[in-house]
């Protein structure tokens, strides 16, 4: 029969991150996170003001006026969430665990309720079952460890261990498919180097410091989790976005190498394959110039490969050769564009990009982290429960993830991000991307017809 098909062994849920979720960032001995205190120090203020300049092209919209002390409520309300999960019929849930929650000082002394709170979740979920799929970092780094330099502080490697460990050894019977990092590309390069996200810094150098202390930790993670032999599996998320080039020709073409190289190689081979793309250094000499000394050592010292690759996939975009730019390239637009929505969505994009990282990274296994519909909050319940165009991405999407599994590639997994509208980093709650609708003031949940439709194709693993 003709049909998209899931089959019964692949894993599809909803995701989240703490900060954006949980709430209660001050409650039962949390301490604040590196997204808690940016969001408090720039409410209000527009992205021309922030040290890096401008953030998006949305002109004069403020950075945030609100900040994660909400998200969902999920602290207080994970219980009725993870029974709708079960409702919806998903197998899976993907979730971080808020370092400051576990590690206040960030270093040092386990905080037992933050252990207690994620023991809750785990075995709720377990109960239910479905799968937890767990990063052990998104984003939201303690604070206090930020301020002594937080990914660029030649420690952050022993720190990054440290906690690893407290979480492998008390949830690592019950946890098996983990995450090291989600996203390093922009909590680094852009944290870092560009100056759009926290810390807010614009220091290239300091920036690929962070990013070799990110992938040493990572390393030292995975080497950790594979001498306890719990039988799980661990890899790391990494952003992705397909480029194509605005001319056919070989100087826009060698631009969309260079960007994907940057943008994803960068992470995905170093993990992989234990080295940075090499073209990008024989191309931009500015960049291999600026590597910290020793890096390649360093690399092959510590270097082990991961079971799997978590994708987040939002959008596409183009590029074209800039000789002015560091990577003589630059993205210009999105070629979709789509009404109200932030993310410019482009379904076939998808099984680009995993033909892309299968046929390029040796047919390894794929989860698909991140896919999300972002429309915009128009206080308005029931226009916000009705959207037929989250539906629409939804089948889309998960078209391309039938077919791409009728090519054979080696897709474990998806997760709609996200499982219940929440804070989103640089926008607060001006963006929706839930399946459940929420009222960030009271909590009230609801389900909307997206999830009823999501629940369809994870009860029968059919997408029409
Ligand atoms: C990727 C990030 O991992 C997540 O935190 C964020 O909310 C989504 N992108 C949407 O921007």
């Amino acid at each position: 029969m003709f049909g998209f098909k899931l089959g019964e062994d692949f894993l599809i849920g909803t995701s989240n991150a703490a900060f954006q979720c949980e709430g209660a960032w001050d409650r039962d001995g949390k301490s604040p996170s590196v997204m808690d205190y940016y969001a408090e120090k720039y409410a209000g203020f527009v992205p021309e003001q922030l040290p890096g300049g401008p953030i998006t092209k949305r002109e004069g919209k403020p950075y945030t006026s609100e900040v994660p002390d909400r998200g969902c409520f999920f602290y207080d309300h994970y219980e009725e969430y993870i029974e709708d999960m079960a409702k919806t019929g998903q197998n899976t849930y993907r979730f971080s665990i808020a370092w400051p929650r576990v590690i206040p000082t960030g270093v040092g002394e386990v905080n037992p309720k933050g252990i207690e709170f994620y023991n809750k979740v785990i075995n709720k979920l377990l109960e239910n079952n479905i799968t937890p799929f767990v990063d052990i970092l998104h984003w939201d780094l303690p604070q206090c460890l930020m301020e002594k330099g937080g990914y660029a502080n030649p420690e952050f490697p022993d720190w990054y261990e440290a906690f690893a460990k407290v979480c492998f050894e008390s949830f690592g019977d019950r946890v098996k498919l983990w995450s090291t990092f989600n996203e390093c590309d922009i909590a680094v390069a852009r944290g870092y180097g560009a100056g759009t996200f926290p810390p807010f810094q614009t220091d290239f150098e300091n920036s690929l410091v962070a990013a070799q202390n990110c992938l040493i930790a990572h390393f030292r993670a995975v080497r950790l989790y594979k001498s306890l032999n719990q039988g799980g599996k661990i890899g790391a998320v990494n952003c992705i976005t397909p480029i194509t080039p605005v001319h056919l020709n070989e100087e826009d073409l060698g631009a969309v190498e260079r960007q994907m190289e940057w943008r994803f190689g960068w992470w995905t081979e170093a993990m992989l394959e234990g080295h940075y793309p090499q073209r990008l250094f024989r191309e931009c000499p500015e960049i291999k110039a600026a590597m910290p000394e020793g890096y390649q050592e360093q690399l092959d010292k510590y270097f082990v490969p991961m079971d799997f690759i978590g994708i987040n996939y939002y959008s596409a975009s183009r590029t074209q050769y800039n000789p002015n730019n560091r990577l003589l390239s630059n993205y210009v637009s999105s070629f979709y564009s789509a009404p109200g929505q932030q993310f410019t969505p482009y379904p076939p994009g998808l099984l680009d990009v995993l033909q892309y990282v299968s046929q390029r990274y040796h047919n390894i296994p794929i989860y698909i982290t991140e896919n999300g519909c972002a429309l915009p909050n128009v206080y308005d319940k029931e226009k916000e429960c009705d959207d037929p165009e989250r539906i629409t991405y939804i089948r889309e999407h998960l078209r391309m993830c039938a077919r791409a599994l009728r090519m054979g590639i080696n897709l474990k997994g998806y997760y709609y991000w996200n499982d219940a509208d929440s804070y989103e980093e640089l926008d607060g709650y001006r963006i929706r991307f839930g399946l459940t609708w929420v009222n960030h003031e009271t909590g009230e949940r609801v389900w909307k017809k997206s999830r009823y439709y999501f629940s369809e194709i994870c009860k029968t693993r059919m997408v029409d």
